[in-house]
């Protein structure tokens, strides 16, 4: 009996705990984008090198894993919880710029929170700003890795020293770069900078509350002395549910900074890293002094007039193609996500017939299997003659190459050979929601719960080209066949971006708008304009198709928004449910969908609400605005469509059924 309770008392005070992960590994962190919360700093596929931050100036890139972890050891009632053991192990390399002088440099955190809205760059290592620097409230714990001294005397010198830091930039115990040689006191000192790997440990021991910080090259054994053994309390800092993971920053001063592998253990010794599977660091930028001896070399072994003047011609054929190899290492350097064109046309099986998978408004995608790294990945193929400012084009898709949301088709990477150019994306196993809907396989119906699940995932795609990544990003061209569904039935909106790469690129001079009949907003024919609104009314229009299992036009003048309006006006929308689902749906649901798609797609782009408030309507945390507020019925109407639907516009849009342009819209009137 007394066991029974005393049972029962223990259950009821250990937590759940005990099933959470206790230790990680990354050895690379190839495809890991699913276990990091990333902000700024992004995965190299299929390197495997996660990137903090490259060379810009005053950026911050984060990297935590994505679950928290518990930091306290389960009490015993009568003690104080305290703060428990940890140990990690990470290696990471410091790319500077040609001719030295980078920063500002990284740190190893564990936080509350992954977000650290209002901190600074440069000595503030993207964690805090002046005015929070130092406060308890913070409850960081961070080991810095510094490459700038100065901080608070605003003098920046060349820096290379550790720093254990708590709740702020003012080290609690501090020490150049060095190791320990042969387990002597001997301390060799070495460069943070020198773009070679370095691997770090640190340690916390929870019972002697003591903190060790040992680093050395990536060749070294683990030194057996630590560079720092600091005694403090973690108690009072740590909360009890931390994030862990990277923060990195650059200022006026900027380096590119990289972590190659990565593991950690709560209560534990951080699991191994395998040293042979860890990415190798970028090659460092070379100064030019390194073709000297070559060239001394070759005028030592050849004599004789002509011999010299053959010597100053290869020499300067020699430089010439020096030069051009440097700027190509320049190049790759600056364009992570450039693939070659021999490792697309071997995934891709020279691009044959039986690869390809679709044909879309931009070009032909094929499926492929990288041979370096077994991923699938699907390939875009555009085919387009002129392409100009190729650099401007190619910090256009290394940006859009950072977009990373689990409702995206994520961009890996690129490759442009002579007039092909190639996009290389997340292979989405389970086609577009339009074939879904409209041409599904044998008895196969989406049902409800997936087709709401699809729409807010849409959604919250859309609200982070929108509003959460750096820049505002408009889709362009919103609509069944860009959204791709994953295998877990999750949708994952594709062809972000392509509209103003092709602006860009200047692939095109007529074109003026871009989209597909049927989900161009009103304004946008009219102004030449795309907007956010204009991806909302786009939004509105897929709304309406999903709920309704009907194109957005279809034969006899059929128009989905119209006829959505007609439902809704003789109070009867649930006659637009598609008579698919069988009447197997929630009311509430379905009938918030159809308002929710009639709203989004008011004639007026100011009354469209933003993806934000479509979010908050979706999770049902704001109601749908009553249709009094909405003003008088005449405010609906797709407007554009009406002046132009003629049998003209029908027969080009079946002709084509992809992408049109206004300018061509036109030519057909
Ligand atoms: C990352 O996530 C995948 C699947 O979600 C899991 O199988 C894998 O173990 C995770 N890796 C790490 C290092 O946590
Ligand atoms: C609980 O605390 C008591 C007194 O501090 C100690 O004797 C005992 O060993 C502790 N039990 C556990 C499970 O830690
Ligand atoms: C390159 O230049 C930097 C800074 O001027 C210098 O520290 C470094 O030693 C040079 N490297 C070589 C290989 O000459
Ligand atoms: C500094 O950070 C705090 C806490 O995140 C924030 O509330 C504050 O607005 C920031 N101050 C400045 C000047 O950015
Ligand atoms: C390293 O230490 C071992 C024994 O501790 C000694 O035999 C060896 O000579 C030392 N090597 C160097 C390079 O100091
Ligand atoms: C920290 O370093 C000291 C001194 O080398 C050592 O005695 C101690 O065991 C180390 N602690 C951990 C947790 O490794
Ligand atoms: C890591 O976690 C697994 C279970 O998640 C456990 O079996 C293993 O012992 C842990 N390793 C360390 C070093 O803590
Ligand atoms: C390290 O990785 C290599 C290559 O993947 C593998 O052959 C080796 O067994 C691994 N070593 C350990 C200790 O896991």
């Amino acid at each position: 009996m007394a066991a029974a309770t005393s049972l029962v008392f223990l259950l009821l005070l250990s937590p759940v705990v005990a099933a959470a992960n206790t230790n990680f590994t990354f050895n690379g962190f190839s495809n890991s984008e699913k276990n990091l919360t990333l902000e700024g700093a992004y995965i190299i596929n299929p390197t495997g090198l996660l990137r903090l931050t490259d060379k810009s100036p005053n950026f911050i890139g984060h990297a935590f894993y994505h679950q928290p972890f518990q930091m306290f050891d389960k009490t015993n009632s009568s003690n104080q919880p305290k703060a428990s053991s940890f140990s990690t192990s990470f290696v990471f390399a410091i790319n500077q710029p040609r001719g030295g002088h980078g920063g500002y440099g990284l740190a190893f955190t564990l936080a509350p929170s992954t977000k650290f809205p209002g901190a600074e760059a440069g000595h503030f290592f993207g964690l805090v700003n002046k005015s929070n620097d130092g406060e308890s409230s913070n409850h960081i714990f961070a080991v810095e890795i510094d490459t700038v001294n100065g901080y608070k005397d605003n003098i920046d010198t060349e820096g290379n020293h550790i720093g254990i830091n708590v709740n702020g930039l003012d080290s609690i115990a501090s020490k150049p770069v060095a190791y320990s040689k042969n387990g002597t006191d001997a301390m060799e000192e070495f460069s943070l900078k020198s773009g070679n790997a370095i691997r770090v440990w640190i340690e916390y021991d929870g019972a002697k509350k003591v903190v060790n910080v040992t680093v050395a090259p990536l060749s070294k054994e683990k030194p057996a002395i630590p560079l720092l053994v600091c005694s403090i309390d973690l108690t009072p800092v740590l909360k009890r549910s931390m994030y862990v993971g990277f923060s990195a920053s650059t200022g006026e001063k900027a380096s590119s900074h990289y972590i190659l592998g990565w593991s950690f253990a709560v209560n534990g010794v951080a699991p191994p890293l395998n040293v042979s599977q860890l990415p190798k660091p970028p090659p460092m930028e070379k100064n030019s002094s390194s073709l000297k001896p070559i060239i001394k070399a070759l005028i030592g072994a050849l004599s004789g007039l002509a011999f010299i003047l053959l010597l100053i011609f290869s020499c300067f054929r020699l430089y010439n193609r020096y030069r051009k190899f440097e700027s190509l290492e320049d190049w790759e350097l600056d364009c992570p996500h450039r693939f070659r064109y021999n490792d697309l046309h071997k995934a891709t099986k020279g691009f044959k017939e039986s690869e390809m998978i679709g044909v879309g408004g931009f070009g032909t995608v094929y499926k492929g299997m990288l041979s370096a790294s077994g991923n699938k990945v699907a390939v875009k193929r555009i085919v387009r003659s002129s392409i100009q400012g190729m650099r401007e084009f190619a910090a256009e898709i290394e940006s859009l190459g950072r977009l990373r949301h689990k409702n995206l088709v994520n961009l890996q990477g690129w490759c442009k050979k002579k007039n092909d150019l190639l996009l290389v994306y997340d292979y989405i196993p389970n086609g577009s929601l339009d074939s879904l809907l409209f041409n599904p396989e044998e008895n196969f119906v989406l049902d409800w719960d997936q087709r709401f699940n699809i729409i807010k995932g849409i959604a919250a795609g859309l609200l982070y080209l929108h509003e959460e990544w750096e820049q505002v990003v408009i889709h362009r061209d919103v609509k069944t066949s860009n959204v791709l569904i994953d295998a877990d039935m999750n949708a994952r909106l594709g062809d972000f971006g392509l509209a103003r790469l092709c602006d860009h690129g200047q692939m095109s001079h007529t074109t003026n708008v871009v989209g597909t009949i049927g989900y161009i907003a009103p304004e946008l024919v009219r102004t030449g304009q795309a907007s956010t609104s204009s991806d909302v009314y786009a939004y509105g229009v897929l709304l309406l198709e999903v709920a309704s299992g009907r194109r957005p036009i279809g034969s006899d003048q059929f128009f989905l928004v119209d006829w959505v309006i007609e439902c809704y006006q003789l109070s009867k929308i649930l006659d637009a449910v598609d008579p698919k689902l069988d009447s197997v749906h929630v009311v509430e649901e379905v009938e918030l969908v159809l308002k929710l798609g009639l709203l989004c797609t008011l004639h007026r782009p100011d009354a469209r609400p933003t993806m934000r408030q479509v979010t908050r309507y979706l999770n049902r945390d704001d109601p749908v605005p009553d249709t009094s507020d909405w003003g008088s019925m005449s405010g609906f109407s797709s407007g554009f469509l009406e002046p132009i639907s003629n049998s003209s516009i029908t027969t080009s849009y079946n002709l084509s059924s992809g992408v049109m342009t206004s300018s061509s819209l036109h030519s057909d009137r």
